[in-house]
């Protein structure tokens, strides 16, 4: 990779040389995480993954990725970043990319006020920075959206500016090196080992040393199961490895308990003009997943054998949804899904309600092959979704 260009073999030896503890005297934290540089850059230098995003210093696919990377797993992300360079190649295409456009592209990621705030953030780049990307660790933290970890990934990827990035899987690596039993889970261990890692972190290539933690995380020391200590660069360093500790380390307070809500979701289908629809709802501009669309609900579970039959039935449900009892051809149930937030679960039942020839004004009347293309319809009603189209 030309990141790797200036290769010396001297250096290269010495870069290969094991990094050994002085007998009998312990390192500070700062030692060790300066003895670190030099097995880690080595390390990464031959077990880098070639990834879409590593291609060149530009900061804009380094900003996309590192969003999309904060809440789903690399191999995921792939995809979706693709398809992002594609329909917003820079700054000035996402400054003015269309509400819905960027949402259904980001569908599937969840989080969507990550990619509203990457829209807000290009605008603000268009109209007070022409349109590049602020060239300041300081500048970039105070966009929408960006807060230390992607403010440091940018600056020391792009920049080179020698500022850490922590996020869960730093803290891991991290927690394990120096046998800290701090909880991950609270924002002062997240603030203390950024603090560590600014005094202590390499200052000539801080993006492959922040890059280099990233990997170790990702394919050395992993977070389900036992970490593989045998191929980790920090091994002859690290405090948790010697004393065979990884099942205790990272401590991470368990998330208290979410709110659960049950629901009820209709996915309400008909023909009209020869063509298939299906009734959607658009979400509130505020709070949970706003102003994207979902399949009408209610909430708490309603329950099929509470229904009468037949005609019984149909005027039930005629009320609860809001559409003229005659319309209704046929009710079936979807079955159970659940989906989960970060702070919120949602329990729901589904049923399919095919209607006649007349189908509701009070909803947003979808056609079916633009549900894919055109309606940003989040996650959660995927189970619903793949119901309607499996129905077809
Ligand atoms: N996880 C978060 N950021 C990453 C990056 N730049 N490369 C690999 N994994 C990551
Ligand atoms: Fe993790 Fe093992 Fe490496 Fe320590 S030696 S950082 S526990 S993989």
């Amino acid at each position: 990779m030309d990141m790797f260009k200036e290769y010396s073999p001297v250096k290269e030896l010495y870069r290969l040389l094991p990094v050994m503890e002085p007998e009998g005297q312990e390192l500070s934290e700062e030692e060790r995480v300066k003895a670190i540089a030099r097995p880690l850059l080595s390390w990464f230098a031959s077990n880098a993954r070639t990834l879409p995003w590593r291609t060149n210093q530009n900061p804009y696919p380094v900003w996309i990725s590192e969003i999309m990377l904060q809440q789903t797993r690399v191999e995921a992300v792939k995809p979706y970043f693709k398809r992002f360079m594609e329909q917003f190649p820079d700054v000035e295409a996402l400054a003015k990319a269309e509400e819905e456009v960027l949402l259904k592209l980001w569908e599937g990621l969840g989080y969507y006020s990550r990619a509203r705030n990457l829209k807000k953030a290009a605008i603000i780049m268009m109209e007070e920075y022409g349109g590049a990307m602020p060239k300041t660790y300081e500048a970039l933290l105070k966009l929408p959206g960006i807060g230390t970890y992607t403010a440091g990934a940018v600056a020391s990827i792009a920049y080179k500016i020698p500022v850490p990035a922590v996020d869960g899987n730093v803290m891991r690596v991290l927690s394990r090196l120096l046998e800290s039993r701090q909880d991950i889970g609270k924002p002062q261990t997240k603030k203390k080992f950024e603090t560590l890692l600014l005094s202590s972190m390499e200052q000539k290539e801080p993006g492959l040393f922040n890059q280099g933690l990233f990997e170790v995380g990702a394919l050395v020391c992993i977070p389900n199961g036992a970490p593989k200590c045998s191929l980790c660069p920090l091994s002859s360093l690290c405090k948790t490895r010697k004393k065979g500790l990884w099942d205790e380390i990272p401590v991470k307070s368990t998330k208290k308990g979410r709110r659960i809500e049950e629901k009820t979701v209709f996915v309400i289908s008909g023909q009209k003009e020869e063509k298939e629809w299906v009734a959607l709802r658009k979400r509130p501009d505020q709070g949970l997943l706003a102003a994207l669309y979902e399949f009408p609900n209610v909430e708490g579970h309603v329950q099929l054998e509470s229904f009468g039959e037949g005609t019984q039935k149909n005027r039930e449900i005629s009320q609860i949804i809001g559409v003229a009892e005659e319309q209704i051809q046929q009710v079936e149930f979807l079955g159970e899904a659940k989906h989960v937030f970060s702070h919120v679960e949602w329990h729901m039942i589904g049923y399919g309600i095919r209607l006649g020839n007349s189908l509701p004004e009070s909803f947003v009347l979808a056609d079916i092959q633009e549900l894919e293309g055109k309606y940003p319809l989040p996650n959660a009603f995927l189970a619903y979704r793949k119901a309607l189209f499996k129905a077809k």
